[in-house]
């Protein structure tokens, strides 16, 4: 019997602060490593957001879930629940916005917190991340058990809970594991199951995909004649795309006019597509989903079109060279050390904005009241009413001091 193969349904995020256990955790459940670049494996920490899916499966004899076929604890063959793509984002600090692009595409996430080190700057910040992109499907991994004792379990347990109190975290399970031993994964995984749904995909509404990278797959040398075109790979986050779709990207390719960069959206055709990894003709909301296109790869190489949205021509969010934007500032930052004091936003002072896979600085030009101005180095496109994560440099760091949406 041909087994047929699902799409992942639902993104679930792997956040928390660097070395804590994301990506060892992400193999425990899907046996993939997804630290694959040659400088994460020489450094030893996740660098771009790496995708890893896995099926959910429930064995119907002991109750307990796996993505195995075959019960890993009693043997029994298990049935399939859905299939599910892990986010894994990196956690050091400098890392912070491929983070927040990372966010944007989850719809549930896992914070992994290691019980040797307890809460830290990066669990603090990672948790605002998710509430600020309004995620608030969560679960709370207390990793590393196997390093400490019983009373420093029950330690952090209780600091944990003090620290979720008023988040969105607040009735988050707080599940003791070892992503290294593998121990307790089917009790994670049964929380992931209770607390973490797949979302509601309307396939009807004009398809979305948000950018995360974009690559030229032609081998240094190949002939003119035998060259495919770019392609891009991101997340659908509403609607479907098809192979010989018509697609437009936007804020699109920059080009130079009397001196300065501008950005013109760009059409071209779906020639194919790949979600989990194989082709198919359809792609749905969940995953990384990649875009073989008719576009000439050097505008793909490199990530060059991520931040970009895809979607039909005519039918995607406007694009803004200026944005207006209800603030809500944090009261202190929260991903350094001290906790500074956030303070008002000023004029001429560059923000780091994100919203959705995109980044951009904007320059403050005007102030209200709640309400900022700002002239955006690089466009972006994007909705009215769109959440965008704000950063301001602190130190030597791009730090998260508030959130906006944007006005009309
Ligand atoms: P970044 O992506 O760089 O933020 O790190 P990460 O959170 O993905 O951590 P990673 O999985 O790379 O693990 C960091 C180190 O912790 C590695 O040496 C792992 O072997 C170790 N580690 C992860 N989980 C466990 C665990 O359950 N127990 C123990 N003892 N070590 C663990
Ligand atoms: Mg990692
Ligand atoms: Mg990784």
């Amino acid at each position: 019997k041909k087994k047929e193969f699902r799409q992942a349904e639902v993104n679930i995020g792997m956040v928390g602060h660097v070395d804590h256990g994301k990506t060892t955790l992400t193999r425990a459940l899907t046996g993939i490593w997804t630290d694959t670049h040659s400088e994460e494996m020489r450094r030893g920490i996740t660098i771009k957001i790496g995708f890893a899916d896995a099926e959910m499966r429930k064995c119907p004899n002991c109750g307990r879930y796996s993505s195995s076929p075959v019960c890993p604890y009693c043997g029994h063959e298990t049935e399939f629940e859905r299939r599910i793509s892990f986010i894994d984002a990196p956690g050091h600090e400098a890392l912070m916005t491929t983070m927040l692009a990372g966010a944007s595409l989850m719809d549930g996430a896992v914070l992994v917190i290691a019980a040797n080190e307890g809460i830290m700057p990066q669990t603090r910040e990672h948790l605002m991340a998710l509430q600020i992109v309004g995620n608030q499907n969560i679960v709370i991994a207390l990793n590393k058990i196997e390093l400490v004792d019983r009373e420093k379990v029950i330690q952090r347990y209780n600091e944990i809970k003090e620290f979720v109190k008023g988040t969105v975290a607040e009735n988050a399970p707080i599940i003791p594991i070892s992503a290294l031993h593998g121990a307790n994964v089917d009790v994670l995984l049964a929380a992931i199951e209770e607390f973490i749904p797949t979302p509601k995909h309307d396939l009807k509404k004009p398809p979305k995909m948000l950018v995360l990278r974009s690559f030229d797959v032609n081998k240094p040398g190949t002939k003119p004649e035998k060259l495919v075109g770019g392609v891009i790979g991101g997340s659908i986050i509403q609607g479907k795309l098809k192979v010989g779709d018509e697609i437009e990207i936007r804020p699109g390719v920059p080009y130079e006019d009397h001196g300065r960069i501008k950005y013109e959206p760009i059409t071209t055709e779906i020639v194919s597509l790949q979600a989990g990894g194989r082709f198919v003709d359809e792609a749905y909301p969940g995953g990384l989903v990649g875009v073989g296109t008719k576009l000439d790869p050097y505008l793909t190489k490199g990530d060059l079109m991520a931040g970009n949205v895809v979607g039909k021509p005519g039918q995607l969010p406007p694009v803004w060279d200026d944005l207006r934007l209800e603030v809500h500032l944090l009261e202190r930052v929260v991903g350094t050390e001290e906790e500074l004091k956030v303070e008002p936003i000023k004029r001429r002072e560059v923000l780091l904005l994100n919203v959705g896979t995109a980044r951009t600085m904007g320059l403050v030009t005007g102030l209200g009241k709640d309400e900022v101005e700002l002239k955006l180095q690089i466009p972006i496109c994007a909705e009215v009413g769109d959440r965008v994560a704000i950063s301001r440099q602190v130190g030597s760091r791009w730090r998260l001091i508030g959130y906006g949406f944007i006005r009309e």
